[in-house]
């Protein structure tokens, strides 16, 4: 495997490549990510290229927010994604990605103002605006993303959609320590009790998700099961939302439905976990 750092030598590998499946990443890879590695080799198949990006995109960072301390792995990563099956990393520094004159950027208008975008202005539209470039860059067939960054991959399902782009996006299911918790480049920030407590999100997901099946449907009563487990099992979460929204417009729902997503997000300290359940 050959890891790439100029726009030259990726168009240049682009022309010969054939089909390819791409997973775009920020680095600080786990097993979550290389589950994606792997799903993209499947998808490729044995005449398939997978490639692999590796890009801590300023963009998407606020104020404030841990842009400068997001940890840089690269030789770890690039052998993670050698072991998962990617043919080519694509590891740019910011100046082969950006203009300083750039102008232009994407703007998301609906689904980017609820859930992690209310907390996170502008989050979004850096994500909008590096995907849309690197799948110009990479010129994939395919692209597989985790449903860990649920309102993520629902606003790049829109982008696809809204701007024509044609790549066909696979959502995959969230990769999970042993006791539930998910994985994350973030989870590296939680104190020993933090880390203790962080399984209750998605145990307090699991119990909303168990009554719905028993027939309680209610936003309200499955809002207050998810809100009554986490001050009872994770007294040092600060809760950001939890909400029932539907899982492809984000708006939130009254009752649930085949539709349903169940989204959480909670402050540990400095740390904002996020997890979330699709209902049935
Ligand atoms: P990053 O946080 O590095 O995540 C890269 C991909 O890995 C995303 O599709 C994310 O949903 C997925 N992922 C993270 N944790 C996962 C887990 N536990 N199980 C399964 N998949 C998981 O998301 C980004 O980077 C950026 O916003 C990016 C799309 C690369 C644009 O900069």
């Amino acid at each position: 495997m050959t890891h790439i750092d100029t726009v030259a030598d990726l168009r240049a590998w682009r022309r010969t490549a054939g089909r390819v499946v791409f997973v775009p990443t920020m680095g600080a890879l786990h097993e979550g990510h290389a589950a994606l590695v792997r799903e993209a080799r499947r998808l490729a198949g044995a005449d398939g290229r997978v490639a692999v990006s590796i890009f801590v995109n300023p963009l998407q960072f606020g104020p404030g927010e841990d842009l400068d301390r997001y940890p840089r792995t690269l030789d770890a990563d690039l052998a993670l994604c050698a072991e998962a099956g990617a043919d080519r990393v694509f590891a740019p520094p910011v100046e082969e990605v950006y203009f300083s004159d750039r102008s232009i950027q994407i703007t998301e208008s609906r689904l980017s103002r609820v859930l992690c975008g209310a907390s996170r202005p502008g989050h979004f539209d850096g994500v909008c605006t590096v995907v849309a470039k690197l799948f110009n860059l990479v010129q994939p067939d395919d692209a597989v993303f985790g449903k860990k960054d649920y309102q993520q991959l629902a606003i790049l399902r829109r982008l696809v959609r809204d701007l024509d782009i044609p790549v066909q996006l696979h959502g995959l299911d969230t990769v999970r320590e042993p006791d539930g918790l998910a994985l994350s480049s973030r989870n590296r920030y939680l104190s020993p009790e933090e880390r203790a407590q962080a399984p209750a999100l998605q145990a307090s997901l699991q119990l909303a998700s168990e009554a719905c099946r028993r027939g309680f449907r209610e936003a309200g009563t499955l809002l207050s099961l998810v809100r009554e487990h986490l001050a009872a099992r994770a007294p040092l979460g600060r809760i950001d939302y939890a909400a029932l929204v539907d899982r492809h417009t984000l708006e939130a729902q009254a009752q649930a439905n085949a539709d349903s997503l169940l989204a959480l997000a909670v402050f540990f300290g400095g740390a904002r976990l996020i997890d979330n359940l699709e209902l049935d």
